[in-house]
């Protein structure tokens, strides 16, 4: 029963390196299973979603090893078996994405449902309508979706709405079908990019990637192949709002400014300063972030990509708690991303919930109190405002805050923030410590 202990005031300062992304290198990974021969996946970040995606292609007979720091190879040369256990997927709803490769490669698959989650219903139904067009004969039985097919064969998909998951999981079943398949009204996210790249190495023919339509032209075989992932934006965004929210000056080591437009438009407009520098041929550079007043109120619309990204929303809302003036922070991609405000309004934010819109009435100072996280962005969220907030912040629900954070406390107490993690069940006292 571990806890993170905030004690806030401290503006962060220094440089901090962002690991890989979480979302590209799940996506890449269920791409991994198309591929005759190994893969060696680098920049990999080590948290816990990774370590059960690990768990999952382990679980299908998939060979999986961490070669060094960050370097992760898998070698699906032997895939044989169908069926992804319950207990994995409801740990994780991006490892039901291992169901249209399975399909692609051995013609069925047998893919436990994903059940409820935090942030809204999610469903999958545009993953099993997508897979259904491809040819896939599909049953939804006992919990399982159970999918068979005599090979697939290219279709034009159109989706409902711009779903990443639906999007990135639909590429890699059309990567090994007969024939052209069309991906309309696609994600455009920059892990759809980041796939895209991977199967193009794999021998695929993937086309549009990062635009409405994505076209890809199926091919027999494809072979394993070396690939080094994204940095994460959304880390990077957590670490930028943390020294808005801060007063302070971070410099962020490995980012790709393209990816983090939305995010630069709206701290600038807050009255942040950004600065990119040293921009490598591959677009990547370091990026510094500073904040000497109080952020000025601003509205927030999270949208698809290009729009503002829906996971950094939760962030964005703890530092506008401290805004000057009143933010309306509206999420148009996840119905019921709010439950972390009732842990914001403990610490004294003045916060009111219309619908699917969040009124933040910026008030001066936070203060410190014990909170919990109910997921992986409402634990970034609280970790913001704790550091920030007057006097210490308890936070619990660490099990989200590690699915989605390499290093989270480490990186933060660098950048000179007071921050500890404790098992409070073997040192009792910091339960105490709470002002
Ligand atoms: C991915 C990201 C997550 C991010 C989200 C939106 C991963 C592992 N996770 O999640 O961090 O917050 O994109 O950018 O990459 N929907 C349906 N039916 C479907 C699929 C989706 O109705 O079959 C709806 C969802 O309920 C949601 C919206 O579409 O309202 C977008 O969801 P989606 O983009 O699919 O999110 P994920 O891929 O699950």
């Amino acid at each position: 029963m571990d806890k993170i202990y905030v004690s806030g005031g401290t503006p962060l300062a220094g440089t901090v390196r962002i690991s890989g992304s979480k979302n590209s290198s799940l996506a890449i990974m269920a791409g991994a299973l198309l591929g005759e021969g190994p893969s060696i996946l680098r920049n990999v970040p080590n948290i816990g979603d990774i370590h059960t995606m690990v768990e999952m292609l382990q679980a299908i007979g998939i060979g999986v090893e961490w070669s060094s720091d960050g370097v992760l190879k898998i070698d699906a040369t032997e895939l044989r078996a169908r069926e992804a256990p319950y207990e994995l997927v409801k740990r994780m709803r991006a490892s039901f994405s291992v169901l249209g490769p399975m399909l692609a490669r051995v013609g069925a698959a047998r893919v436990a449902m994903p059940g409820g989650c935090a942030i809204g219903a999610r469903p999958v139904d545009y993953h099993v309508k997508g897979l259904m067009a491809l040819g896939a004969r599909i049953h939804i039985e006992h919990g399982f979706v159970e999918a068979e097919a005599d090979g697939l064969s290219g279709n034009c998909i159109y989706l409902d709405f711009p779903s990443a998951g639906a999007t990135t999981h639909l590429m890699t079943a059309a990567a090994l079908a007969e024939g052209v398949t069309t991906i309309e009204n696609a994600a455009a996210e920059p892990e759809v990019i980041d796939l895209a790249d991977f199967l193009t190495k794999m021998g695929a023919r993937v086309e549009g990637a990062g635009s409405k339509k994505i076209t890809i032209e199926g091919v027999q075989q494809l072979r394993g192949v070396e690939h080094t992932i994204i940095p994460d934006r959304i880390e990077a965004g957590t670490y930028a709002l943390a020294a808005v929210a801060t007063g302070g000056e971070v410099v962020l080591d490995d980012v790709i400014p393209e990816h983090l437009k939305p995010l630069i438009a709206k701290l600038r407009e807050a009255g942040a300063g950004i600065a990119p520098y040293g921009t490598s041929p591959d677009a990547r550079c370091r990026m510094k972030v500073w904040c000497t007043a109080r952020p000025r109120a601003v509205d927030v619309l999270a949208m698809p990509h290009p729009g503002f990204p829906t996971d950094l929303q939760q962030p964005i809302v703890a530092v506008l708690s401290l805004g000057e003036g009143t933010s309306v922070i509206t999420d148009h991609v996840f119905e019921n991303r709010f439950k972390y405000i009732a842990e914001l309004q403990r610490m004294g934010a003045d916060i009111r919930v219309e619908s699917r819109s969040a009124i933040v009435k910026g008030v001066e100072r936070l203060s410190g109190a014990e909170v919990s996280a109910s997921d992986l962005r409402a634990g970034a969220a609280l970790v913001i405002a704790g550091l920030a907030a007057k006097g210490q912040t308890a936070i619990s629900g660490l099990e989200y805050l590690d699915r989605g954070y390499d290093s989270l406390v480490e990186k933060l107490s660098d950048l000179g923030a007071e921050i500890e993690r404790y098992d409070v069940e073997r040192t009792p006292l910091r339960l105490c410590a709470v002002s």
